[in-house]
């Protein structure tokens, strides 16, 4: 019975001609580089009926501009928790090799730049020393917008020759403390480098400058009929520079692989100021998130926009099923298989507690965890077929306790809002200590659940993550930041993922967070032939000085 209802809703599975882009949206206000606005229009739709096992999604109607608004992230928003970089601050000194700003180097800027790129007034750097998660916190004096590859060069060469520390900044959506200055460091932000260069529609071989936001660069490759092999929550704000620097993975790597394996070239200036030329020769050379140049431009292989997407959200009663589930999935589903996502009852709780609009498309219960599928292919009969095949062996084999499948391209929307609004949900539910880890995806919920055991009732464990990249996203959520739960919870969580031979920085990078804790994923030597790399190409260490390599090894 069950499945005769599932296979009439399965019928009427709507094709959707691209994935949508979902909320979190942050759309950049040029006059303030480092302040998100908000896209707001359309309606969010909703639509009737129920089909059993896997039932159709019904949604309410609610005005978009209602939903986003509750996700603006506007400076000063109340309810998001402020903790300014104090502890680890003091435990990192200033290098007193490094300059101080003075009116020599403000008006060299000036003569350089042009006075509305030189920032110095206190909103905007507030904003450019603060990090998405408001969490760290520097205290620069002095924001530059370059236009161009040689005013990037110009700057570079300038602050290397009076040894000014500089922090490159994208979208300052980092997670790791990477994008914001430790003290006084110069920002340089690519915001203003954000054209597109060249597009060849036949090899769908992309060039654009770094400072291009990566939705922008997603809706002028819809136009032209391709897409971004990579998609990620901070879509809205995050340059692609940003992205290549962070080597980001997100919702697509399942798919199209690491970002790595679809830049095909890079533009980068050194610290001295030299030009390193790569573009379209190279396949990615990683840049060691700012530390090693700053990527100017970018040559990325994207791939063709299919026509037919199909989004399924799914529940499990145990980790294991999920499991078992992304093995079938692969199998079922072979090559339409686009993403695989999970999170887990708390993460549920905590999104349908704190995100705007955001309601459960299984309502009937909160499950144990929920697993969001999405097909992406060309052929709508077979890849129907495909996807029904799929759910309906899963839930006669009782993978599944329930589901839905998206009818439609709004409903679709709001199942990415559920999973892609989970970082933001955090940060209104308070404090947060985040990790991004690669575990066997056999073992990725046990440290999640010993991590429950261990704080008991003093915080909150949310799970969630990249599944199908064996990718989780564990965090600690608490009313307020408290030595005392990050004493339980570190070194234990790396200690944890160093023996289960995972990695503690999966895609989000190293950053400052994370600086000291390098050889709990690299070895001695691998560090230290980073080290070198480092000294190679930077010899002064002005570059993103304090991040990605312990103290130890940064300033020889
Ligand atoms: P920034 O945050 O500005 O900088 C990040 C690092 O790169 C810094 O070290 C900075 O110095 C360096 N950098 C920036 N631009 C350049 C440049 N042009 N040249 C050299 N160095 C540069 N990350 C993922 O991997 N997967 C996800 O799914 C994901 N989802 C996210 C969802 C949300 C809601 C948020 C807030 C963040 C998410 N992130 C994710 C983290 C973050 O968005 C990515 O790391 C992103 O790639 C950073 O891009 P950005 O332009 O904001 O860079
Ligand atoms: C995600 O997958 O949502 C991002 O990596 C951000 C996060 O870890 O919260
Ligand atoms: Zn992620």
């Amino acid at each position: 019975m069950k499945m005769d209802r599932w296979r009439a809703s399965a019928r009427r599975i709507l094709k959707l001609s691209s994935r949508p882009n979902p909320a979190p949206r942050f759309t950049r206000d040029h006059s303030n580089p480092v302040r998100y606005g908000i896209v707001s229009s359309g309606l969010l739709h909703c639509s009737g009926g129920s089909c059993g096992g896997i039932r159709c999604y019904l949604g309410h109607k609610q005005s978009l501009s209602d939903h986003l608004q509750a996700r603006a992230f506007a400076l000063g928003a109340s309810l998001i928790q402020i903790r300014c970089f104090g502890s680890i601050a003091t435990k990192i000194q200033r290098n007193p090799k490094f300059a101080t700003i003075n009116s020599d180097d403000i008006r060299y800027f000036r003569d350089l730049l042009g006075e509305k790129n030189v920032k110095q007034d206190e909103d905007a750097l507030l904003a450019a020393n603060m990090d998405w998660m408001r969490k760290y916190k520097g205290s620069s004096k002095l924001l530059l917008l370059p236009r161009s590859t040689e005013e990037v060069s110009q700057i570079l060469k300038y602050c290397n020759s009076r040894c000014l520390g500089v922090v490159p900044q994208g979208g300052n959506t980092g997670l790791v403390g990477g994008s914001v200055p430790v003290f006084d460091e110069v920002i340089v932000n690519l915001g203003s480098m954000n054209k597109v260069i060249s597009f060849d529609e036949v090899s769908g071989i992309l060039v654009s400058e770094a400072g291009c936001i990566l939705e922008s660069l997603v809706n002028f490759l819809d136009n032209k009929g391709f897409i971004m092999p990579l998609d990620l929550g901070a879509k809205g704000s995050c340059q692609i520079g940003g992205n290549v620097s962070t080597n980001a993975g997100g919702l697509r790597l399942l798919r199209y692989g690491s970002l790595h394996a679809n830049v095909l070239g890079l533009e980068a200036v050194l610290a001295n100021g030299d030009v390193l030329d790569m573009l379209g020769t190279l396949r990615k050379d990683n840049t060691g998130e700012g530390s090693l140049g700053i990527v100017t431009k970018v040559s990325i292989l994207t791939p063709p926009k299919l026509s037919s997407v199909n989004v399924a959200f799914l529940a499990c009663t145990d980790y294991l099923s999920c499991q078992k589930l992304f093995l079938e999935a692969r199998r079922k589903l072979g090559e339409v298989l686009s993403a695989f996502e999970f999170l887990d009852e708390q993460a549920m709780d905590l999104a349908l507690n704190h995100l705007e609009g955001v309601r459960n498309p299984l309502p009937t219960a909160l499950h144990k965890f929920y697993v969001l599928i999405e097909t992406t292919g060309s052929d709508e009969q077979s890849d129907k077929e495909k996807l029904e095949a799929f759910l309906v062996h899963s839930l006669e084999g009782g993978l599944i306790s329930d589901g839905v499948v998206a009818q439609d391209i709004q409903q679709a929307s709001s199942v990415w809002n559920i999973r892609e609004g989970l970082p933001e949900a955090l940060m209104k539910a308070g404090a947060v200590y985040k990790y991004d880890l690669s575990i066997p995806v056999e073992k990725i919920y046990d440290i999640v659940e010993e991590m429950r055991n261990k704080l008991g009732h003093s915080a909150r464990v949310v799970a969630y993550g990249h599944l199908g990249d064996g990718n989780l996203h564990l965090n600690i959520s608490c009313p307020q930041y408290d030595d005392a739960v990050l004493a339980q919870i570190e070194p234990f969580v790396y200690e944890w993922t160093s023996k289960n031979r995972g990695s503690i920085s999966a895609e989000h990078g190293l950053g400052l967070m994370k600086a000291e804790k390098i050889f709990y994923s690299k070895s001695p030597a691998a560090v230290q032939l980073m080290a070198s790399v480092k000294n190679l190409l930077d010899p002064n260490h002005i570059l993103n000085p304090y991040k990605v390599l312990p103290q130890s090894l940064s300033f020889p």
